[in-house]
């Protein structure tokens, strides 16, 4: 693809790819593949066959630029690669196909080697006996004909009541257009803005993989880190990622998109845990003069309609409190939507009135507030 993918490497450096056992109860339809498991075997088959390999071949470009799938900790390796692996279809998951596609030169001209390897660590999985079935959660593919371009994105909609009747009327949705540059079509569409809105039950979701043609196929899957709640009949769902990813289409102009989810399950309650601090510090600063209330205080404003931070404080602070909960990824803090007046994602505005909405100090008192709220709820 023309345009590069590097300028979200800032993007990519702060994810981290979760590891095992995360503490979350793991019943209900959920499914091994995308959390990065490993055991003995598979650990080793990791460390002396497949690490080597991508050490030697691509660490001289893929340690610091995207995707950064070798970084120099070996454990932190593992999940990177692990990531970019479909292990249901282990040939056209895109690290295999990019060894053999000429771009680093000579090593990447025939992938049969790293193809064996990948089997070995596959077999390493299954003797490990963290392998399950093929049970996994694909959504029905949605056709995407002529997109939008420019500024306008179309809403895309995915049903998950699929999995299972407690997910009636859940649906998944996502924002898709093609991207161009400077009018200049890039090849690629941009997807951004996931949510699901949850139906009649409070329900947890995890990682969303994107499937491009029946494939996963995006070089970075930078929604890897979603995990949210999602209260019951949110009538506001809450942005599950401030990231925005690009997958390169086929070229024929009749693509299908589908998701692959990581996890779904119905959960008792949304609830946030560290009340206290959130009413004493974070509340204020939300309140603050140019602070978020000067626009999602504001009924007429377009922020409102996606988070009416004062309705929720109307009802009670824990209500407050519970809606900005499910915009915050207890496990990866800065991948949180909660952050996005201070990086500037999805393209949020980062000043207001001529100062900036979050400044570094408040974003700390922010992220204590998250590292409360994880603390309390046992991650
Ligand atoms: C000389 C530098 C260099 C080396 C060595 C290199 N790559 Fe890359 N790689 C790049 C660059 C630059 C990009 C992003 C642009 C692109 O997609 O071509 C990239 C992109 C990728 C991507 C994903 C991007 C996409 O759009 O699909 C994968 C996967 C990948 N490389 C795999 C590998 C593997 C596997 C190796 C080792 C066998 C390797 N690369 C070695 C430079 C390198
Ligand atoms: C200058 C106006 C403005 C201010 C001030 C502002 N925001 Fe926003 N915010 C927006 C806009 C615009 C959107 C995107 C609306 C959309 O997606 O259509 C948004 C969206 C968000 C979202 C995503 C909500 C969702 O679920 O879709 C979060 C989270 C958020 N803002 C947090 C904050 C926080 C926290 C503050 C204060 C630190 C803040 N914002 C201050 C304008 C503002």
């Amino acid at each position: 693809m023309q345009m590069g993918l590097l300028q979200f490497g800032f993007v990519v450096s702060s994810i981290l790819v979760l590891f095992g056992c995360t503490g979350m109860d793991q019943t209900g339809a959920s499914r091994r593949d995308l959390l990065a498991l490993s055991g003995p075997y598979s650990k080793k088959a990791f460390e002396t066959l497949v690490y080597p390999m991508l050490k030697s071949q691509c660490s001289s470009c893929h340690t610091d630029q995207n995707p950064r799938f070798i970084p120099r900790d070996k454990n932190t390796a593992y999940g990177r690669v692990y990531a970019l692996i479909d292990w249901f279809e282990i040939e056209n998951s895109r690290l295999a196909r990019r060894k053999q596609d000429k771009h680093c030169g000579t090593p990447c001209t025939d992938n049969a080697d790293l193809l064996r390897l990948l089997e070995a660590w596959s077999e390493a999985l299954d003797k490990d006996k963290l392998k399950t079935d093929d049970n996994r959660l694909i959504t029905d593919v949605v056709h995407l004909t002529s997109l939008p371009t420019g500024n306008n994105f179309v809403e895309v909609t995915f049903d998950m009541s699929k999995f299972g009747a407690e997910f009636s009327g859940a649906l998944l949705k996502v924002e898709v257009q093609d991207y161009s540059l400077n009018g200049v079509p890039t090849g690629a569409i941009r997807i951004r803005k996931p949510r699901l809105t949850s139906g009649a039950s409070n329900l947890f979701i995890r990682l969303l993989r994107p499937r491009l043609n029946d494939h996963f196929d995006a070089a970075n899957n930078l929604w890897e880190s979603v995990q949210a709640p999602v209260a019951a009949n949110n009538s506001n769902p809450p942005l599950l990622s401030p990231l925005v990813m690009l997958i390169e289409r086929n070229g024929n102009g009749s693509d299908s998109l589908a998701f692959e989810v990581g996890e779904l399950r119905v959960i008792d309650a949304v609830a946030c845990r560290a009340l206290p601090y959130f009413s004493a510090n974070v509340i204020p600063y939300m309140q603050a003069a140019n602070k978020c209330f000067s626009c999602h205080g504001n009924a007429t404003h377009q922020a409102y309609a996606r988070f009416p931070m004062s309705a929720y404080l109307a009802v009670s602070e824990q209500a407050l409190c519970n809606a900005t909960v499910q915009r915050v990824n207890l496990q990866e803090p800065d991948a949180s939507a909660i952050f996005n007046p201070a990086f500037g994602h999805n393209g949020h505005p980062q000043n207001y009135n001529g100062g900036v909405i979050m400044s570094d100090t408040e974003r700390e008192t922010v992220r204590t507030w998250i590292d409360l709220e994880a603390a309390a709820s046992g991650n």
